[in-house]
C-alpha cells in the first residue's frame, strides 16, 4: 500500500494512521501558567525530548478549532515557563480528565482531583503524584506550516531548568521505569504501558 498524505481514505483506511505508525509516543503532561496566575494541566503527545545539552523538550499544539490558542500555548507565551510531568500508568484517568477542553482559567489539576506540588526554577506548578517532572523555560515557539483549509499547529521549545524525581521510583543510581510503567500513546483511541525492557550494549 502506498498513498500521500491525506489520501488515506482512498486507500481504504478509515483513519489517518501517521499517529499509529509514529508510536509510541512518550505523553508530555505539560502544566502551565497564565500571566493571570490562573494553572493549566494537559496531555501533549507530539511531545518530545530534542537535545541532551542543554536538555530541551517540544511538544506541539494544534489548532483549537475556535480560532484561538490552546490554554497551554497562550500560557507558555504569556510567562514562557512549563513543566512536563511524567504520565505513569496509575495516573491514566487523571491524565485523560486534563484533556477535556476547559474554559480557559479553569484548573484541570482541581477537575482531575489531582495535587499540585511546588517547583524551583519556574513558577508553574508540578503534578504531585508524577514520578517525575522537568522545570522548563521557553526558548522558541515555532508555528509549522499552515495547511490549506486549517490554522497552523505551534511547536514549543523548552530548555529543561530543573528536574524532581520521585526516591521511590531509583533503583542502584538508575530511574526505573518498571515501577511506575510510563504511558505511551499509541494511534488511534490506543496506549500502551512500559512493562518489559531490555538492555542492548553499543557495538564497539
Ligand atoms: C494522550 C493525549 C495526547 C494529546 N496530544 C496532543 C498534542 O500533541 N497536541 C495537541 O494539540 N493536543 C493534544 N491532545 C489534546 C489536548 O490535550 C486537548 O486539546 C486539551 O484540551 C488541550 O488543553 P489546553 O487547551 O488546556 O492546553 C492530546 C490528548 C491526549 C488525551
Amino acid at each position: 500500500m502506498y498513498f500521500r498524505p491525506g489520501l488515506h481514505k482512498e486507500a481504504g483506511l478509515s483513519f489517518s494512521p501517521i499517529k499509529a505508525i509514529i508510536s509510541p509516543r512518550p505523553i508530555g503532561w505539560v502544566s502551565s501558567r497564565g500571566k493571570d496566575g490562573s494553572v493549566n494541566l494537559a496531555p501533549y503527545s507530539y511531545f518530545n525530548a530534542i537535545s541532551e545539552l542543554p536538555p530541551m523538550v517540544m511538544f506541539s499544539s494544534a489548532p483549537s478549532g475556535n480560532g484561538q490558542h490552546k490554554d497551554s500555548l497562550r500560557n507558555v507565551i504569556e510567562t514562557e515557563e512549563f513543566v512536563v510531568n511524567v504520565v505513569s500508568s496509575d495516573l491514566c484517568d487523571a491524565m485523560n480528565i486534563t484533556s477535556n477542553g476547559l474554559a480557559y482559567g479553569q484548573n484541570e489539576f482541581t477537575a482531575a482531583g489531582l495535587d499540585m506540588a511546588e517547583c524551583h526554577s519556574v513558577s508553574v506548578p508540578r503534578v504531585a503524584a508524577s514520578p517525575a517532572a522537568l522545570e522548563c523555560k521557553l526558548w522558541k515557539v515555532i508555528e509549522l506550516p499552515k495547511p490549506e483549509h486549517n490554522d497552523a499547529s505551534v511547536m514549543v521549545i523548552g530548555i529543561i531548568t530543573g528536574i524532581h524525581i520521585a526516591d521511590n521510583v531509583i533503583t542502584d543510581g538508575k530511574v526505573d521505569v518498571t515501577r511506575y510503567q510510563p504511558l505511551a500513546r499509541l494511534g488511534y483511541m490506543d496506549y500502551a504501558r512500559v512493562t518489559d525492557i531490555f538492555a542492548m550494549a553499543r557495538p564497539e
